[in-house]
């Protein structure tokens, strides 16, 4: 497996693929691997002919300098954890600050047509713009075939669908689903900053989701929110940013069943300050 640290040799690398027209598939990440980026890079793994995989912690999507200093950084373990794939297909690309962003670390701004007025755009202020700047810069220098997304984020992968259909790239975003733990927890890097008990505890936000899907049909839109509300009121140890159930391809917030539209219920909940975000698909 080849770790690339610069651009320059990613370049000559991404050329000679490029010149032998084998194809590239992309996962981009934030490290702190777990099953859930491995289902990605599986996915991308079975459909290319090569996968670069990125690490990098980008500080631009970060809204708050705290939560930036407390993302969990164990690259030496990723290295490790790839390599125990032994895939000849697969590539690291392990940028820092300077090789992304050079001296100077701005974002720039996107119009992402409204998708990103709700929920994590509006809990966040500026994230998905951070979030486009890097994965721009990221298609720039890896020029993918295909770049796989994973349906965790849900709203990123709709901004991520929109910024290349914007721009024209010849980029296919693949969704991937969601991998959980055992308990129904969505994995995530911040669950590593949970303890035993609190994750164990955190599994509650994907039995709340799942009930919502099981009673979408026979409960209105004001029977569920209560219900969710009230779920999360009585409860001391999580604390509820947002409930929406939104358009599956609009994310506008739904008020009443529409038939053929379809939806989808997102939540946003803190558990001892570890910012926890977790979606299904309703119908
Ligand atoms: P990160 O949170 O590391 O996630 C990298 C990719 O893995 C994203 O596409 C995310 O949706 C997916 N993923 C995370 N947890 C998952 C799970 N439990 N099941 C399936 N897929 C999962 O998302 C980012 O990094 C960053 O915003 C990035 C796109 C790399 C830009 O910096």
């Amino acid at each position: 497996m080849k770790v690339f640290y610069k651009k320059e040799s990613l370049f000559k690398f991404i050329n000679s693929l490029d010149a032998s027209k084998l194809s590239i598939g992309f996962v981009p990440t934030m490290g702190s691997l777990h099953h859930g980026h491995i289902s990605l890079i599986n996915k991308a793994i079975s459909e290319n002919n090569h996968v670069i995989v990125s690490l990098y912690v980008n500080p631009t999507q970060f809204d708050n300098k705290l939560d930036l200093e407390k993302y969990p950084r164990k690259f030496e373990a990723d290295i490790c954890f790839l390599r125990s794939l032994a895939c000849s297909k697969l590539s690291l690309f392990i940028p820092s600050d300077y090789e992304i962003y050079g001296s100077q670390i701005n974002k720039e701004l996107f119009d992402f047509s409204g998708l990103d007025k709700q929920m994590e755009g509006k809990c966040r202020p500026g994230h998905f713009n951070g979030v486009a700047t890097v994965v721009m810069k990221l298609f720039e220098y890896v020029k993918p075939n295909k770049a796989y997304f994973g349906e965790k984020d849900y709203q990123q992968l709709l901004i991520i669908r929109r910024l290349v259909d914007n721009f024209k790239l010849p980029i296919f975003i693949i969704g991937c689903p969601i991998v959980r733990d055992s308990n129904g927890l969505a994995l995530s890097s911040r669950n590593l900053r949970l303890t035993k008990n609190n994750r164990a505890y955190a599994s509650k936000i994907y039995r709340i989701l799942n009930y919502v899907k099981e009673n979408f049909e026979t409960l209105n839109f004001f029977e569920i929110k209560s219900w969710v509300n009230n779920q999360f009121e009585k409860d001391s140890i999580i604390d509820l940013e947002y409930f929406e159930i939104s358009e599956d391809l609009t994310l506008k917030t739904a008020h009443k069943k529409v038939k053929k539209i379809k939806y989808r219920a997102f939540i946003a909940a803190k558990i001892s300050n570890v910012r926890l975000i977790d979606n299904i698909a309703l119908n």
